[in-house]
């Protein structure tokens, strides 16, 4: 009774969590409201400050929004994939330290140029590196899916391509690349925060930033460009600008002296200072959450496929929908979950405004459900077949027999691979970073591009997970226990 009612709070609270976030309210209901993509690991164009973003990007928008009585939402997500949200729809403008360029004008329209840039080549103090002829014999760091990654792809050779400019700066303090190619401000950010790196004076190319639209979108561009136009000619433009450059490095930290005392100087930059702790928990619980409700919808759809298939084996009925749930596994085992997980967000919901964590609910609930339903399909088949006899012969019906006779036994024989498959689960949700969820995983490398320490966020993210999964591993042998002491 006691159990019957904890599971029906569970419930409660899972469905209360579903209902939150999918229907996440807008700020400002009254302003019309255009949503914004950018990668936020750019200072001082975007950047997280806390769990804010801020930069240049940030209040240009805010300025536009001031004066044509709109608001924007900023969604921070992954560089590579912000030309297809644009185009998809799924943001109305793309405002991310965008460099135009031929190639994407033949996807998008930009706006008018609101900043110069320039691609720059960062490299360690005593680098053999001094120019860009020297760039086609080493190793060079950009930015996956960037101007710059074009640019050394194209004209010098195939680079190294990381998610953000922080983690190429990260991969050269670490010697995994001789230089990086990144744009002019982010990197005399980046320098300024980092030991013995320098940016070469030569710069690699020339750029202009502007934002971006679906084409067709003409009012929202009109509107941009008449207020970028207004705001170059009073001024408040380069004000912008100005100001966010001038306060455009970061403070140095003193190095400590000591393998001890660097570690816990580390620990304080990249946990405790700016409260960056709060990147692995908010993180932590966005993963929780996705995995619960993920398991939740695999273990009822998984069970519904494994009784459908098992009724189809056993007694040759619900042709049709066995020929379904096949195609389902099929489908869903044979292709990876991040294709998935990229279809479901840009395809499937591509121009529907739906919280991200619940498309990865829904994601990974779907996969996850494939694998439930054939371990327990295993499950009942392992299951003897007297059983059924057995049950049949008592007078019960076929739906009788199999509730209450196969599927306790076909679960308890299954527990093990379940809790194995909610922990490949779990740990699964790690790749959310790819439609630009917070989760756990994505936290750290938040953190890591803020501080350009890999050793201690990496170590912090996979003790978290290894913590969580020692604990389901210890729940599920305390039921497995309980089971089994039901048997005798
Ligand atoms: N300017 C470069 C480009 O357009 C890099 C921009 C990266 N921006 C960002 N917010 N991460 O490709």
């Amino acid at each position: 009774m006691n159990r019957l009612r904890a599971l029906n709070a569970l419930l409660a609270l899972l469905l209360v969590t579903l209902l939150l976030t999918g229907c996440e309210r807008q700020e400002s209901e009254a302003l019309p409201t255009y949503t914004v993509g950018m990668e936020a690991t750019f200072p001082p164009y975007e950047f997280y400050r806390g769990t804010e973003i801020v930069g240049i990007d940030v209040d240009i928008l805010k300025e536009i929004g001031r004066r044509n009585k709109v608001s924007f939402k900023l969604e921070d997500m992954a560089f590579d994939s912000i030309i297809t949200a644009v185009q998809t729809g799924k943001v109305d403008l793309v405002a991310s330290g965008l460099t135009v360029t031929e190639d994407r004008r033949k996807q998008v329209n930009f706006t008018r140029s609101y900043a110069g840039a320039k691609q720059v080549i960062i490299v360690p103090e005593n680098s053999s590196v001094k120019g860009v002829a020297d760039l086609s014999n080493v190793r060079i760091g950009v930015q996956h899916g960037s101007s710059g990654d074009t640019y050394v792809t194209e004209h010098i050779r195939e680079p190294e391509r990381y998610t953000n400019g922080a983690l190429a700066i990260s991969a050269m303090n670490a010697g995994k690349v001789d230089a990086v190619v990144l744009d002019n401000a982010p990197a005399e950010n980046h320098v300024a925060g980092s030991h013995g790196l320098v940016i070469l004076p030569e710069p690699v190319v020339e750029e202009q930033y502007a934002m971006a639209l679906r084409k067709g979108n003409d009012k929202l561009l009109n509107m941009l460009n008449i207020t970028l136009d207004e705001m170059d000619a009073d001024g408040t433009l380069a004000a912008i600008i100005e100001q966010h450059m001038r306060e455009n490095k970061p403070e140095m930290q003193e190095q400590a002296e000591g393998l001890f005392a660097r570690l816990a100087d580390d620990f304080q930059t990249d946990f405790i200072k700016n409260g960056r702790w709060h990147y692995l928990l908010d993180g932590l619980l966005v993963t929780v959450e996705i995995a619960l409700v993920a398991a939740l919808i695999g273990i009822v759809l998984g069970f519904l496929i494994a009784v459908i298939r098992s009724t189809a084996d056993l007694t040759g009925r619900l042709r049709l929908l066995d020929w379904i749930c096949r195609v389902y596994l099929t489908v869903v085992r044979g292709t990876p979950i991040v294709v998935q997980l990229l279809i479901i967000y840009f395809v499937i919901f591509g121009s529907v405004d739906i919280s991200k964590v619940l498309v990865a609910m829904v994601a990974f609930g779907l996969n996850s459900a494939a694998y439930v339903a054939e371990i327990i399909r295993s499950g009942i088949m392992s299951v003897d077949r007297g059983q059924m006899e057995a049950g049949r012969s008592l007078g019960m019906s076929y739906g009788t027999t199999m509730r209450c006779v196969i599927l306790p036994q076909a679960f308890k024989n299954v527990l093990p691979a379940l809790g194995n498959e909610f922990i490949v689960l779990l740990k699964e949700t790690s790749i959310c970073g790819y439609i630009a969820l917070q989760d756990l995983t994505k936290g750290g490398d938040i953190i890591r591009s803020q501080t350009y320490d890999a050793f201690l966020p990496l170590f912090a993210v996979a003790a978290i997970y290894l913590c969580m999964v020692m604990l389901l591993s210890h729940l599920l042998k305390k039921l497995e226990l309980r089971l089994k002491k039901n048997e005798r």
